[in-house]
C-alpha cells in the first residue's frame, strides 16, 4: 500500500495534507496523532469510501481513485462505529457478513467457523451479540470484518473503550493475523498497542510528523536529555519548571515529572533549584508522543 501527496479538503479545510506513506505486506502500521489530526479521514480514503482531493495511492495494486469498488471488495474495514446485529446471535451476524461478500453456501459454515475460532468466540455462537460485553463484541465486529480474509486490514480504533485484558486479547489476533500475511494499518490512542506495531506514523493537523519504528522513534525522535523526578504537586510545578532556561518541555506521568534538558549538563542545576533528586531515563513512546503533538502544534500557529 502506497500514497503519495495524498490530500482531502473539505470547503476550505485541508482535513489531510500531502500524506506520502508506504506499508508493507505483513507489517502491522500504527498510525497515531490527536483528535482530529485526520486519521479517520485517511483510512477513509484508503477504503475507497472517500474521494481524495488530490494526491494517489493504490491499495493491493489497485488505484485509489480508479478502482475503489475492487478496493472495497478486496480490504477489510473496521469503523469506529462497526455496525452489528444486536438481534442476531454471533453466529447469524457472522452469516450475515459471509453473504454480503458473496461467500457460497458451501464454504459459508467452515468460514464462519474460523471466525469464531479466531476471535475466542467458542461457546458463544448462540448469544445475541447485543448481549456481549464490550471486549467480545469489538472480535465479533473483527470476524464480520474479515469473514472474506482481506489481504489488508484497516482498523480504525478497535479497542477504545473495551478493557486493558480485551485490548491485549485483540492485539494477540492482530499480531497471529498479520504472522500469517494480513496487512494491518491500526489507529490507537493506548502507547502500549502503538508498541506492539512494526512501524508507526505519527500525523498531526493532516501532516505527516514522523514515520519510523517504534525502537528508532524513541531513540531519534527527542533532542536533549530527558529527565525524571517525583515532585510533590507536580501540574503547579510545571510552569516555573518549563520556565527554566535549559528546560525545553515537562510533562506529568502519575507521581513523577518527565523534563526534557537542552542536556544532561542540566540535570545538577535541576536538582539545585528543585532540591529534588534526579535521574536520566530512556525517553518512552508516551514522551515522544507527547514531544511530537507538541511540534505540531507549534507548526501550525
Ligand atoms: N465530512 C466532513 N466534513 C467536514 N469536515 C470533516 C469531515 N470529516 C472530517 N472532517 C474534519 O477533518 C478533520 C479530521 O477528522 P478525522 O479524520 O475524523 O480525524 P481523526 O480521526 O484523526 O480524529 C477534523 O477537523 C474533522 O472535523
Ligand atoms: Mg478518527
Amino acid at each position: 500500500m502506497t500514497t503519495r501527496e495524498l490530500t482531502r479538503k473539505f470547503g476550505n479545510f485541508t482535513a489531510v495534507d500531502s500524506l506520502t506513506i508506504n506499508i508493507r505486506p505483513g507489517e502491522i502500521y500504527g498510525f497515531l496523532g490527536p483528535n482530529g489530526s485526520g486519521k479517520t479521514t485517511t483510512i477513509r480514503m484508503l477504503c475507497g469510501i472517500l474521494e481524495p482531493t488530490s494526491g494517489s495511492g493504490t491499495v493491493l495494486g489497485h488505484d485509489l481513485a480508479g478502482e475503489p469498488e475492487k478496493i472495497k471488495q478486496k480490504i477489510g474495514y473496521m469503523s469506529q462505529k462497526f455496525s452489528l446485529y444486536d438481534d442476531l446471535t454471533v453466529y447469524e451476524n457472522l452469516d450475515f457478513y459471509a453473504g454480503l461478500y458473496s461467500i457460497s453456501r458451501r464454504e459459508r459454515k467452515e468460514r464462519i467457523r474460523e471466525m469464531i475460532g479466531m476471535a475466542l468466540l467458542t461457546g458463544r455462537e448462540k448469544v445475541l451479540a447485543g448481549d456481549l460485553s464490550g471486549g467480545w463484541k469489538q472480535r465479533l465486529a473483527l470476524g464480520c470484518a474479515i469473514i472474506s480474509r482481506p489481504a489488508m486490514l484497516f482498523l480504525d480504533e478497535p479497542t477504545s473503550g473495551v478493557s486493558p485484558t480485551s485490548r491485549r486479547d485483540f492485539f494477540k489476533i492482530i499480531r497471529r493475523l498479520a504472522e500469517s500475511g494480513t496487512t494491518v494499518m491500526v489507529t490507537t490512542h493506548y502507547m502500549d498497542e502503538a508498541e506492539r506495531c512494526h512501524r508507526i506514523a505519527f500525523i498531526s493537523g493532516g501532516r505527516l510528523i514522523a514515520n519510523d519504528t517504534p525502537g528508532n522513534l524513541k531513540k531519534n525522535a527527542i533532542k536533549g536529555c530527558m529527565a525524571e523526578m517525583e515532585i510533590p504537586d507536580p501540574m503547579n510545578r510545571l510552569p516555573e519548571l518549563e520556565a527554566l532556561p535549559y528546560v525545553r518541555e515537562c510533562s506529568v506521568h502519575g507521581a513523577a515529572v518527565h523534563i526534557l534538558l537542552d542536556g544532561e549538563k542540566h540535570i545538577r542545576e535541576l536538582e539545585k533549584h528543585t532540591g529534588i533528586k534526579a535521574r536520566v531515563i530512556t525517553p518512552s513512546l508516551e514522551d515522544v508522543f507527547i514531544s511530537l503533538a507538541r511540534k505540531g502544534r507549534q507548526a501550525q500557529s
